[in-house]
């Protein structure tokens, strides 16, 4: 998009509020956020703008008198601003303040309590498809407990008996690392601040769990990883990310079986991740269809298509981007790219 066609906004506040427009503005291609201020330097907004590359300041008549603002969204709660801005309206611009902002304030919380929901939603109803993986996975150990529980009870020789002792204590161990990896997948994201996460270790966390979900039977696994590859997120909505692509990409190689590639590379400031199927691939005309909630091509109950909106929802809130390439009956791969979180001293208002 021609930067010159964007709505240019300006944030007054870096509050609470401010930092959530910040969030969600943010991530719309047609708005263009001039800067945002504060009176206060440490207000958290302002550090999530440095992050986002957006302009700070502490000078409000300077943001204001920025040339070509459309929009000036004032979220300090503060009635004297309302005055003050009254009084210095620039032609041409709008204001957002008082309780239009707060209104505003209020549906920014809603929309970001409806998308936890969806994605618990989509969560919870994929875990029900765990349920066959999961009882085979704990089957296995428990049977092999079973086993060296009644060679125990006539084993004469103690050595033996040290010996069986441990192998049950590894199945055991085997069986909880399956419930915790579960059970820290099912829990809600933690709403933990964004943290670097390393993508190498949540693409082989996501695996495991996504071999939960899908038979892996005849897919062979390809991994190129870059070494140090991370981005900036939240680490449990990264692992979500990941266990649905993985998870579309074996169920499209289902019947046939294929190659699934994971890759991470770094390159040029950026930091990218393919997943990469050889499965049915998708239709063209079914491409811009397929990040729509509750669209997909599975048999009912089978999946809430709501997979890969959330994906991108996920990714556009870390402030990336999410491609698709796919061919009918040669494959697909989704390539998702973050850009690297530069220093917190670029794009601050001189
Ligand atoms: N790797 C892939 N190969 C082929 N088709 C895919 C692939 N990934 C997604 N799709 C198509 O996109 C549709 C939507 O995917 P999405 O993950 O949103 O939902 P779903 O997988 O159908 O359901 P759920 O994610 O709840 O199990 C799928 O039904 C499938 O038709
Ligand atoms: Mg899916």
């Amino acid at each position: 998009m021609d930067s010159s066609d964007r709505t240019k906004v300006a944030i007054l506040g870096a509050g609470r509020g401010g930092r959530a427009l910040l969030d969600l503005l943010h991530q719309i291609p047609s708005i263009e956020i001039v800067g945002i201020a504060d009176r206060d330097p440490a207000a958290p907004g302002l550090q999530r703008a440095q992050e986002l590359r957006v302009p700070v300041t502490t000078d409000v008549t300077t943001l204001i008198g920025t040339q070509g603002i459309s929009l000036i969204m004032d979220v300090t709660g503060d009635p004297e601003m309302e005055r003050y801005l009254r009084a210095h309206q620039p032609p041409d611009t709008d204001i957002l303040s008082g309780s239009a902002s707060r209104l505003l304030w209020e549906l920014v919380q809603h929309e970001s309590k409806l998308e936890a929901e969806l994605l618990q939603a989509e969560k919870l109803a994929g875990i029900g498809s765990f349920a066959a993986g999961i009882a085979h996975d704990i089957n296995n150990p428990l049977q092999l407990i079973m086993g060296l529980a009644e060679n125990l009870a006539e084993e004469r020789n103690l050595t033996a008996v040290h010996e069986q002792a441990r192998d049950i204590i590894e199945a055991v161990k085997r069986t909880s690392a399956i419930c915790r990896d579960l059970t820290r997948y099912s829990r809600r994201a933690s709403p933990h601040e964004d943290m670097s996460v390393s993508l190498n270790g949540k693409l082989d966390e996501a695996l495991k769990i996504a071999r939960y979900a899908s038979s892996f039977h005849d897919i062979e696994m390809v991994k190129r990883y870059q070494p140090g590859a991370a981005v900036k997120g939240n680490p449990d909505e990264l692992l979500h990310v990941f266990v649905n692509l993985i998870t579309n990409a074996v169920h499209a190689m289902e019947q046939v079986g294929g190659t699934l590639t994971l890759e991470t590379h770094v390159l040029d400031g950026q930091v990218g991740i393919r997943i990469s199927d050889t499965g049915s691939g998708i239709a063209p005309d079914k491409i811009p269809e397929i990040f729509e909630p509750f669209f997909t091509t599975k048999a009912p109950g089978k999946g809430t298509g709501l997979g890969l909106y959330n994906v991108k929802t996920i990714v556009n809130k870390m402030h990336g981007v999410i491609a698709v390439d796919s061919q009918i009956d040669t494959g697909t791969t989704f390539t998702l790219t973050f850009p690297k979180v530069e220093s917190a001293e670029q794009g601050c208002l001189p």
